[in-house]
Order: C-alpha cells, then structure tokens, then sequence
C-alpha cells in the first residue's frame, strides 16, 4: 500500500516538471533512536520559550509520533536538480521547496483515502536529520513523515481540542485589490 501511496503522491506538480522531492524510508532502528534522541532535545528547547500556562499546556501536547508509528518517512528537497532546467526558479528558487510540499500534501491526501494517518514532524534540525541519514547536504529536509494507522479519529483538530490553536477564519479571508 506505501508503494502505491508513494506512486501516485509522486504525480503531485512541481516547477519545471523537476520532481525535486528525495525519499528516504527509515528502517534502522538506530537510525530512528538517533532522529528521536533530537527530536527530544529540540522539543525540550522549544519549551522553554512558553511560559504558565501555555508551558504546561505545551508539555501535554504529543507533537511526534515516532515511537509508535511503522512508517518514518523522510522527505528532502534535491537544492538544485538537472531535471526541469532550471525552469519556473530563477526567481523563487524556494519554489523547488515548495513543489516538494505540493508531494507531501497529496501523499497525506493519498494516505487518508486509505484510513491511513500522516504526522508532520518539523521539530527537529534538519542538518542533523541529513547527517544520520547519510545524504547530501544539498538536500535540505522538508518533512519527516510518521505514518500508520491513527489510534483515534476527530474531525477536530487536537491543538483545538487541547486548547492550543482552534481554527479560525482569518485565513478563508480574501483581500480585494
Ligand atoms: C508543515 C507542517 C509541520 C508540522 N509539524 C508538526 C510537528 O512538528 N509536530 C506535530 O505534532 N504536528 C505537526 N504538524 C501537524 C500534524 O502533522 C498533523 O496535522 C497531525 O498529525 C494531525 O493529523 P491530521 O491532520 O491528519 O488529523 C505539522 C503540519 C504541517 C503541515
């Protein structure tokens, strides 16, 4: 099933047809200790920049699922691939970065068609994460995916319910010029 999620997420449009993004499936069980070993130390930094009660409020949240989840994917970003020529990024080369998201968004869609969950885990260092996975530094980390069967299920989303960040229509706003 992670193939074929994999083969259709891959359709997802990128700048210049570049398909920039790089896969890395984690299977080492070392390799997984060490990406969850920064993820500790970067989740315990991060707390010290709340305070109160939104320090305690923080310190309750799960914000990985790396321990339970049978998936780790790790998706980077080629810094400057052959395929497109260059195409669409002489001025926004960051859009490379964001055809790679364009793959992730549809590998999450993918996913969840099939009653599979996705976590994002941005709380790590990207630099790190290169280096336990042996893979070229011109290849800057976009996502670390945590993939599998989601214990529970809500249309809400948990920062929500925990009382963190409820959704709001700020971003449906649409500016007229
Ligand atoms: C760019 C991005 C980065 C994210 N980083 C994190 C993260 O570091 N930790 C976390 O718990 N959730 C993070 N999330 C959110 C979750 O991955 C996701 O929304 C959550 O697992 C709930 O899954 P669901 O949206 O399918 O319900 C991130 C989401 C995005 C889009």
């Amino acid at each position: 099933m992670l193939a074929d999620i994999l083969d259709r997420a891959c359709l997802a449009p990128s700048v210049g047809n570049s398909q920039p993004w790089r896969l890395v499936r984690v299977n080492s069980m070392d390799k997984r200790a060490a990406v969850m070993e920064n993820f500790k130390a970067c989740n315990h930094d991060a707390l010290q920049d709340y305070d109160g009660e939104q320090a305690k409020t923080y310190a309750q949240l799960k914000l990985a699922g790396l321990q339970e989840a049978p998936v780790h994917l790790a998706v980077f970003s080629d810094g400057d691939p052959e395929q497109g020529h260059g195409l669409g990024r002489k001025t926004m080369p960051e859009m490379l970065y964001y055809s790679t998201a364009c793959m992730v968004m549809s590998l999450w869609l993918q996913a969840r068609a099939r009653e599979v969950g996705v976590g994002w885990v941005s709380i790590l260092e990207p630099k790190v994460v290169g280096d336990i996975l042996e893979v070229s530094s011109e290849w800057p980390l976009i996502a670390y995916l945590c993939i599998g069967y989601p214990q529970t299920q809500d249309n809400a989303p948990e920062l929500e319910r925990l009382g963190w960040q409820a959704r709001s229509s700020e971003g449906r706003k649409v500016i007229i010029r």
